[in-house]
This record gives structure tokens, sequence and C-alpha cells, in this order.
């Protein structure tokens, strides 16, 4: 899909097709399209990048508990969405050993309890060794500190996506 086809949709086929570019919140979507028309893809990131950035602090960390759990319930009973299914079966997260998986269910609690909202990494970009090791060392963050850290991997996720969605019409492809 070329740029100008996205700037030609209709905001319910704009929602349709980018309302999961930010997990669960297809509102992020329905918002940018007021922005239209882009320049460019690079044009269109930014626009995210900027709802999210303009959102109060109570916002954003709205936005980061719309994430589920890695490796976590929803990827046991089949409830993911189709992206996210994707990204943590490219990062090995759908075949963990039991150890592996009881650590990750004990370092998302943690991380839970201590910040209020569930941790965010841009599954795509690791594999289960690095994810449970960032996991562990930012659960040592401060609250502020990581709500912007959660914030970027929202980011850098929805940037996949959008890539995915516009070079090659699928949201996991790229
Ligand atoms: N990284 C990429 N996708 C996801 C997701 O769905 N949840 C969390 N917590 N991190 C992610």
């Amino acid at each position: 899909m070329d740029i100008d086809a996205v700037n030609a949709l209709p905001y319910e086929d704009f929602v349709d097709v980018f309302g999961n570019v930010v997990e669960k919140c297809p509102i992020v979507a329905a918002a940018v399209w007021s922005t239209r028309p882009f320049a460019s893809l690079n044009a269109l990131e930014a626009a995210v990048s900027e709802f999210i950035d303009a959102l109060p602090e109570s916002g954003k960390e709205g936005i980061l508990r719309c994430h589920p759990d890695l490796a976590g319930r929803d990827l046991q009973r089949g409830t993911l969405t189709r992206e996210s299914r994707g990204e943590q079966a490219q990062a090995g997260l759908d075949a963990l050993e039991p150890a592996e998986m009881s650590r990750m269910a004990r370092l998302n609690g943690e991380y839970k309890e201590r910040f209020g909202f569930p941790f965010v990494i841009c599954a795509r970009m690791c594999d289960k060794a690095n994810i449970l090791q960032q996991l562990s060392e930012r659960c040592r963050n401060e609250r502020a500190a990581e709500r912007a850290r959660g914030v970027e991997e929202v980011k850098k996720i929805g940037r996949l996506r959008l890539q995915g969605l516009v070079l090659t019409g699928s949201p996991d492809k790229l």
C-alpha cells in the first residue's frame, strides 16, 4: 500500500487496518487519521509517536496496561492478538522450557506489582534470553523511568507493525 492509498482510506477502513498498531488501542489510529495527509510512512510513524507523547502520564500507563504479559495467560489461552502472537512466537516465547516459563511468570508478577503496569519490550528485536535478562534488570528501575522506557518500546513495536502493514500488507512480515 503506498502512502497515497493510506491517505485515501476513510476513517473506518483506516482504523480497521491500523487499529492494532498500538496494542488494543484503536483510539490511536482513530485520532491520527485526523492529521492526514501523511507525506510518507515516516510521517505516519511520527504522528503515532506524537499522539502518544501528548498523552498525560495516566494515558501512557493506560497504553502500557493494554499489553498482555509476555508468555502469559493470553498466550496460553490462545487469546493474543494476531500481532502479539507473531511477535511472541518470533522471540521464542511460545516454546519456553518449564523453568523459563516459571521465571518469566515470577518476574512479570514482580514487575507489575512494583510498577502497576506490565513489562513491555519490542519482542521482535529480542530473543527469549535477552527478554528475561531485560525483565529482571528493568524491575530495578524507578517508576517514571520505566514508564518512559515502556512507552519507547510501544513506539518500536508500533513502528514495525506499521512498516509491515504499509510495505507488505501484513503487520508481522517485516
Ligand atoms: N512486545 C511485543 N508485543 C508485545 C506484547 O504484546 N506484550 C508485551 N508485554 N510486550 C510485547
